[in-house]
């Protein structure tokens, strides 16, 4: 068994340009050292803005391992901290979101801290006269994370100071998001529909490279989305397709068309499929909505905007979108073969109730714990974490449409069918989770 910590040649060694090690997917010391170093050293999503509106709203996550409390100061910033206790380390709040007030108040002793983190207030100072406590961390308060970033509601934050800054680290990748905002005649999204939670008995990894797989929704997704297109065949085109039907069907697309749909590779990770066409192009106008939206946008912009309709864009490392749809899943690693999804619904602020039924019926139907679709999937990675302890061959090929060279040629787009996608993330992997070692 060789040994990672320490020891970042080994971690390099996994990825090679054109395949990678097992020990990426089943190695409990390499899940460790990931969740210190290589989610630590990058950007991750937290939350959206629409989730923490007013003062002292505040959400908790867990990112790289560390416990956070993100919360809306009172002055209307966000900020974000450790989720534990400047005394003796108590985790602050441990409800998933809430309204603190003013400040926080320790449930163990009571210390309060305000809401950008500074320690407010301690019950019997006087056992402290004389002491060095005043010298120390504990008094300074809570600490805080400098690397937050908002970007149109969606926030990120990067818990050390090493790696590129918010926009180099996503670049042109942002226009995703974009996308999905501009597509409320408001410009604006929050947060609607609540929040499903599914447990994957896999790495998260496998989830993360699935998204921009695009050659095998013909074949995993056969009994949940070719039943559905049996269940259709032999109706007149005229016929307007219920909306499961409209959703379900497309997965069942040929090759041909998954190739021709592309994929948008970017710096650090990031990847769109979807880049000429995708599954949801062919989606019903909702005349009242495209109404709302040329009332604002203009027809042009209007059909510029509704005219992207990408299908997963991989927000590396932990946050996969669907603009088209407004839904969004987030990863969060719970173990080397255990990972937690979450998906989240959007509504489109100014447009009508219609979009947010489709969006969430989609999240129901495809990403839901009781989905038919997401547990074709499921049944996959699983496959996969059993197979990988075979003997006989340690490594994943990743070799389709590899090209010498072209881990520097930056940002590209490819046939939709090519796993550069997935190459370009474990190259970005191996230099962040590297970075700190
Ligand atoms: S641990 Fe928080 S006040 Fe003591
Ligand atoms: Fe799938």
């Amino acid at each position: 068994m060789t040994s990672y910590r320490g020891n970042p040649d080994a971690v390099r060694a996994l990825v090679q340009p054109d395949r990678v090690h097992r020990d990426l997917y089943i190695s409990p010391e390499v899940f460790e050292l990931e969740q210190e170093h290589f989610f630590a050293n990058t950007w991750n999503y937290v939350g959206h803005e629409s989730q923490i509106p007013a003062p002292g709203d505040y959400l908790t996550s867990e990112i790289a391992g560390r416990p956070l409390i993100v919360v809306r100061h009172t002055d209307g910033t966000v900020r974000a901290m450790m989720n534990r206790c400047a005394h003796k380390g108590s985790r602050l709040v441990s409800a998933p979101c809430g309204n603190t007030g003013k400040f926080f108040r320790c449930p163990y002793h009571a210390w309060a801290f305000k809401t950008d983190g500074s320690l407010l207030a301690i019950p019997v100072k006087r056992g402290y006269e004389g002491t060095a406590l005043h010298e120390c961390e504990s008094a300074r308060g809570l600490t805080t994370l400098e690397h937050v970033r908002s970007y149109r509601g969606f926030i990120f934050v990067k818990v050390n100071d090493v790696g590129p800054g918010f926009e180099e680290w996503f670049g042109e990748s942002l226009t995703s998001i974009d996308n999905m905002a501009d597509r409320s005649p408001e410009g604006e999204l929050e947060i609607a529909g609540g929040c499903l939670r599914y447990i994957h008995q896999c790495n998260w990894k496998m989830f993360v490279e699935n998204l921009n797989d695009t050659l095998h929704p013909m074949v995993v997704h056969e009994s949940s989305a070719g039943t559905a297109k049996a269940m259709w065949a032999g109706k007149p085109e005229s016929e307007p397709k219920p909306m499961a039907i409209e959703q379900f069907v497309p997965f069942m697309s040929d090759y041909k068309f998954f190739e021709d749909m592309g994929v948008q590779v970017y710096d650090n990770g990031h990847s769109f499929t979807g880049v000429n066409f995708s599954i949801h192009s062919k989606y019903r106008a909702i005349p009242e909505y495209d109404a709302a939206m040329q009332a604002v946008y203009g027809p042009e912009r209007t059909a510029q905007i509704l005219g992207m309709a990408r299908h997963n864009t991989v927000y590396y490392p932990n946050l996969t979108i669907k603009g088209a749809i407004q839904a969004i899943r987030v990863v969060r690693p719970l173990a080397v073969d255990r990972t937690l999804v979450e998906s989240w619904t959007f509504r489109l602020k100014g447009a009508p109730p219609e979009l947010l039924q489709r969006t969430t019926m989609y999240n129901r139907l495809i990403n839901s714990p009781f989905s038919v679709v997401g547990h074709d999937d499921l049944h996959a990675y699983r496959g996969i974490q059993a197979g990988l302890q075979a003997s006989g061959n340690e490594w994943i090929s990743l070799h389709r449409n590899f090209e010498a060279g072209e881990a520097a040629r930056g940002p590209a787009a490819v046939i939709g069918t090519s796993e550069l996608p997935m190459r370009n993330q474990y190259r970005t992997w191996a230099r962040y989770m590297t970075e700190t070692m």
